[in-house]
Parts: C-alpha cells; sequence; structure tokens
C-alpha cells in the first residue's frame, strides 16, 4: 500500500499553474521518466494507448518549432490580447501578468530544456471531436507530476494553428498527430496558488440556471 496524503495531491492540484519562465538547465531523466509514467498511468478510451510521447531535447527541431509558434502569437494571440476581458478569477493587472508571460514564453519556447509532445497515433482513421479525450488526462497527469517534482511546465497547444508546418518540423510520421507541447524546466519564478472563478458561477444542480447550493467560494 503506497501510503499518499491526500493533503499532498490537493496541495499540487492547487498549484499548478502555467510556469512560462524557465532556467535551462538540464532536467535528469530520471524526473522526466516519473512524468512520462506519470502520463502514462492516465486514462485512455478502451486502454487502447494510442498515445506518443516525443521527448525533445534537440534544439534544432526546437528553434523550427518556436518560429512556428511565435508565428502563430504575431498573427492570432497578441492582436486579440488588448480586446480581451480578464478572465474570471483575475483582475486587469493579473490578465496583464499572464500576458507577459505569455509573450516570455513565446520568445523561450526552444530554450526549456525538454518538450514532451503529447501526440496519438491515429493510423489511417480521422482525429475526431473525441480524440483528445485520449491524451488531455495524460498532459494533465505530467503537468501535476512535474509540479510535484518542483519542476515547470505549461500546456501549450498554440503550434496548432500551423499543425501541419508544426508536426513536419517535429518530424511526425503520417497518421500521428500532437495535441500539446509541454515545455519543462526549473522555474524561475516560484509556484502560487491557481487563480479561477467561484464556484458558484460554474456549478450548478440539475439545471443549469440553478446554482448549486454548497458552492460559495
Ligand atoms: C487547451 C489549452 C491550450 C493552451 N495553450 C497554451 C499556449 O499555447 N501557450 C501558453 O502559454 N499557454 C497555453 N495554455 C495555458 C493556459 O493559458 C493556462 O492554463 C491558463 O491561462 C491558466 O493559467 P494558470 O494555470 O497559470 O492559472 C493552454 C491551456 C490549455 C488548456
Amino acid at each position: 500500500m503506497i501510503d499518499i496524503s491526500s493533503k499532498d495531491v490537493f496541495d499540487v492540484m492547487f498549484t499548478t499553474r502555467a510556469m512560462r519562465r524557465l532556467k535551462p538547465d538540464p532536467v535528469p531523466d530520471d524526473l522526466v521518466l516519473k512524468i512520462l509514467k506519470a502520463g502514462m498511468s492516465a486514462a485512455n478510451g478502451g486502454n487502447m494507448q494510442t498515445w506518443r510521447f516525443l521527448v525533445v531535447k534537440d534544439i534544432e527541431i526546437k528553434k523550427k518549432v518556436q518560429v512556428i509558434y511565435k508565428k502563430a502569437y504575431d498573427e492570432w494571440i497578441s492582436p486579440r490580447y488588448s480586446s480581451i476581458s480578464p478572465p474570471p478569477g483575475s483582475t486587469k493587472e493579473g490578465y496583464h501578468r499572464q500576458h507577459t508571460a505569455v509573450e516570455y514564453l513565446t520568445d523561450h519556447f526552444h530554450e526549456a530544456p525538454i518538450w514532451i509532445v503529447a501526440c496519438i497515433d491515429h493510423g489511417e482513421s480521422k482525429p475526431t471531436r473525441h480524440s483528445g479525450a485520449s491524451i488531455y488526462p495524460a498532459v494533465q497527469n505530467m503537468l501535476l507530476a512535474a509540479r510535484a517534482l518542483g519542476l515547470g511546465a505549461t500546456l501549450t497547444n498554440r503550434h496548432l494553428y500551423f499543425e501541419e508546418e508544426s508536426e513536419k518540423a517535429l518530424g511526425l510520421p503520417k497518421g500521428v498527430h500532437s495535441y500539446a507541447i509541454i515545455p519543462i524546466g526549473y522555474p524561475i519564478g516560484n509556484f502560487g496558488p491557481v487563480g479561477r472563478g467561484n464556484i458558484g458561477e460554474f456549478v450548478f444542480l440539475d439545471k443549469l440556471d440553478n446554482p448549486w447550493g454548497p458552492a460559495q467560494s
């Protein structure tokens, strides 16, 4: 029986934020292995394990993808930023800080010592609306594992604005598609609590116009 304190699990969940500022210091392979094992412990449809995890350390591959990731920022993310209101649970200042961090990661994407590219081998079939359901649980497990190990990580998928181009740069074979790139490294800043809206705004009982009673904050 493994002794796990539920406090530890909840502490990890409540402090697993997007950590976008990372040191270039190498991450030992045994930690990367632990993160991958956490990913592979996730639920997946029919336990078919069509997932593929590409660990990328090669700076030339990362640089090629960073150019595409930045292009998506310049063409899509940056122009929209000024017209978007702060999300629930955030302030104007908080949202501005988030955007500054997003910009930082965009410029330094390739400098993260490790990327894990979470993919699915679709073979001859076409990805559908359920496809991501068999890889994002693994992605979230890996984010939690990285946090538990004191490593910073972020779920990113902006490269998909230019899907074909970025998957070519990643060298993915035919039929294999990427769903997330997780840059991982030792964080420059500190971990802090996740900021979300009030539970009362998002949780309902039986009907979506009936806020769930116990939901206070
Ligand atoms: C589907 C998805 C795609 C995301 N893509 C990116 C991305 O490309 N770049 C990025 O910096 N963050 C990305 N994020 C991270 C979110 O911006 C982040 O989770 C959100 O701002 C909340 O931040 P927090 O976890 O620090 O509270 C993505 C998150 C999700 C769930």
